[in-house]
């Protein structure tokens, strides 16, 4: 089989991100314009990422349900549906949402000029969009305080985690991305004891060290969002970053986790909200409201590069600087 070229989602953190969600006008013309602007994000990228090389400047393209059918018809990835609200003890909401930006760089300067770039292109083709810009918050902390992104898995095993393999062998190489916008209520949060901080995270919040077990609630967070299938342990890669208004009191963590099933993504959220067992929910939510929620498909870098025009011809190539290659 010939080697297939993941977009970069093994990339890792960055000191800033843009995560950018735009919805599509329906009309036809438009289709053309967003195939185009897939064979010509490689360039983008270049032009942008070439005025600093060591800003690590990468961009991951993924695209919702709806948008994927009429985009590229079928065959379609097999796990690929809209974003399901879940309802428990607090609400996980379903968003719109065709196209997902998921753009990384050391500064937000090259991410913001890539955004600017890349909705140049659309222009028309674009209802709405939203655009949320992350930052690094000293030792990768989030805004609650504690260290976010320690346990994602690395190497062999991130791949493993992420990324499609011969299961839906249509679509190797790519990966299945689910998005949801937090906002905190840091009042609230900062009223607790750090010791129940503690508690609601299973973690230590300086050392950033794991809580025993025998100390470590039912409903830590790293306990509701360890899952297991046949008594093995399945992951997802997580990329959190925070972002914030500080002028409206705005305080907020966007979540992103890319899986080779969304379904792993799907259980960690219904384990927080509904709970498990229903009830034992995640207390992060008492003090997070979900006001987004969206589920994408990053394809390859080599299925965007093979999309034909409208007139056949094979495009250009989408990877970015760190793709992953799986054979
Ligand atoms: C308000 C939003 C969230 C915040 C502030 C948050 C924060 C954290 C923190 C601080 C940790 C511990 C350190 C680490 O291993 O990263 C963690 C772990 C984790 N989180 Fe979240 N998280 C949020 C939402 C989510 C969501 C929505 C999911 C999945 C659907 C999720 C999945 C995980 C997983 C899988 C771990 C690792 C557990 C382990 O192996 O120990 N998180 N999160």
């Amino acid at each position: 089989m010939a080697a297939i070229v993941s977009q970069p989602i093994l990339a890792g953190l960055t000191r800033s991100a843009v995560f950018l969600v735009v919805t599509l006008r329906p009309e036809a013309q438009h289709r053309q314009t967003v195939r185009a602007l897939c064979a010509d994000l490689a360039g983008l990228l270049r032009s942008v990422g070439f005025r600093d090389l060591d800003g690590r400047l990468s961009c991951i393209l993924a695209f919702g349900d709806a948008a994927w059918e009429r985009l590229f018809g079928a065959p379609k990835p097999a796990d690929l549906h809209p974003f399901r609200a879940i309802e428990g003890k607090h609400r996980a909401v379903s968003t719109p949402g065709d196209l997902l930006f998921h753009i990384r760089a050391e500064r937000m300067d090259l991410c913001f000029e890539l955004t600017a770039q890349i909705l140049a292109r659309l222009g028309e083709a674009v209802t709405s969009a939203e655009e949320v810009h992350g930052f690094r918050y000293f030792d990768q902390r989030d805004l609650l305080g504690f260290v976010d992104g320690t346990e994602n898995p690395v190497d062999q095993e991130a791949l493993d985690s992420a990324i499609v393999g011969a299961e839906d062998a249509d679509f190797a190489g790519g990966s299945y991305v689910i998005v949801q916008k937090y906002l905190h209520d840091l009042k609230g949060w900062e009223s607790l004891p750090v010791e129940q901080q503690e508690r609601i995270v299973g973690r230590h919040k300086l050392s950033n060290v794991e809580l025993d077990d025998a100390a470590k609630p039912s409903y830590a967070h790293n306990v509701l969002t360890v899952i297991e299938e046949n008594g093995e342990e399945l992951s997802i890669v997580r990329d959190n970053m925070p972002f914030g208004d500080a002028s409206k009191s705005e305080f907020g963590t966007y979540f992103i986790g890319y899986a080779r099933q969304p379904r792993r993504i799907e259980r960690m959220l219904e384990n927080m909200f509904v709970g498990n067992p229903p009830g034992n929910y995640d207390r992060l939510l008492d003090f997070s409201r979900a006001v987004t929620g969206t589920l994408f498909f990053a394809p390859s870098a080599t299925f965007l590069a093979a999309l034909p025009d409208e007139d056949g011809d094979a495009q250009g190539a989408a990877a970015g600087p760190v793709a992953t290659t799986v054979s």
